[in-house]
């Protein structure tokens, strides 16, 4: 149930974090914005009263531990339970062949995509068992299910989400806590812009060229709207999807079929 719920949403600044976060609080859930940006959170959680929700945003840098101790148990210390938990927060990682890239942005990579959801996860659990209810969901990728070139970190961080939202799940089942990973496409707007100009400079192509490839690939000829994984996320947190858990559920536009 998304309604009276305590939803915490990471990377909820911008982008489809925010929009998330606008769709949960518009299903009546309080929302607590974890972010590393501070002014983009603020305008979130603007924009969330403006359409009369309830947000609290909290500065955390998910590759810290302490920062995701400090955030739930400030979020524990206010609001008494955590019900829904989105694992959004991700980094895009270099564009490079396998043998350039840095191996501290791999490790940057893993923290923010990988080690980040296992450490909110990690926190929240305990009073999610306590309560015997929670409903976690990991953004993953399309990318965590289908390799893509010059991006072995972020596809590897995505594989390994997927990875780690099923076991959890097989963990956790038993305690009405779900947990499921939903995996976008290319989702329209700054960010995959930045992916795009990114492998047109790296192949020495347009953008047009890149982006054009990346629309041809849906049966839609389209790219998702960030609006579309959010309603997928409180989807699966609403009753409709009590018995629906350990699954990777796709938001691509048919690009990716399985
Ligand atoms: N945009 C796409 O096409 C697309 C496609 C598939 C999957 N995804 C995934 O969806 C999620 C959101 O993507 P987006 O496009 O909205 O990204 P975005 O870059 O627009 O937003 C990411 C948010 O995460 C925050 N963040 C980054 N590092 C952080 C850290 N260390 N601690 C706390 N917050 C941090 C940023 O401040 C930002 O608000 C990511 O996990 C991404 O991998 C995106």
């Amino acid at each position: 149930m998304v309604s009276g719920s305590t939803a915490i949403v990471t990377g909820g600044g911008r982008g489809i974090g925010r929009a998330i976060c606008r769709e949960l609080a518009a299903e009546g859930a309080t929302v607590v914005i974890a972010d590393i940006d501070e002014s983009e959170m603020a305008e979130t959680a603007a924009l969330v009263e403006e359409e009369g929700g309830r947000a609290y945003p909290v500065e955390t840098d998910l590759r810290s531990f302490e920062d995701i101790q400090d955030t739930v148990d400030e979020v524990l210390a206010e609001f008494e339970s955590v019900d829904i938990l989105v694992n959004n927060a991700g980094i895009a990682g270099p564009t490079a062949e396998c043998e350039a890239v840095d191996p501290d942005e791999w490790d940057q990579t893993m923290a923010v995509n990988l080690r980040g959801p296992f450490l909110m996860c990690r926190q929240v659990l305990p009073v999610m068992k306590e309560q015997s209810y929670g409903r976690i969901v990991n953004i993953a990728s399309v990318t965590g299910k289908r390799p893509l070139t010059q991006r072995t970190p972020y596809a590897t961080s995505k594989m390994g989400v997927i990875g780690f939202t099923r076991t959890l799940a097989a963990e956790v089942g038993e305690d009405d806590i779900n947990v499921n990973a939903v995996c976008p496409g290319s989702v329209d707007g700054p960010r995959i812009d930045r992916v795009f100009e990114a492998k047109a400079e790296a192949q020495g192509r347009t953008y047009e060229d890149v982006r054009g490839d990346a629309e041809a690939e849906s049966p839609r000829r389209e790219l998702v709207q960030k609006e579309d994984v959010a309603r997928t996320v409180s989807f699966l947190c609403s009753p409709a999807a009590d018995r629906i858990t350990g699954q990777d559920l796709n938001v691509s536009a048919g690009k990716v079929m399985y």
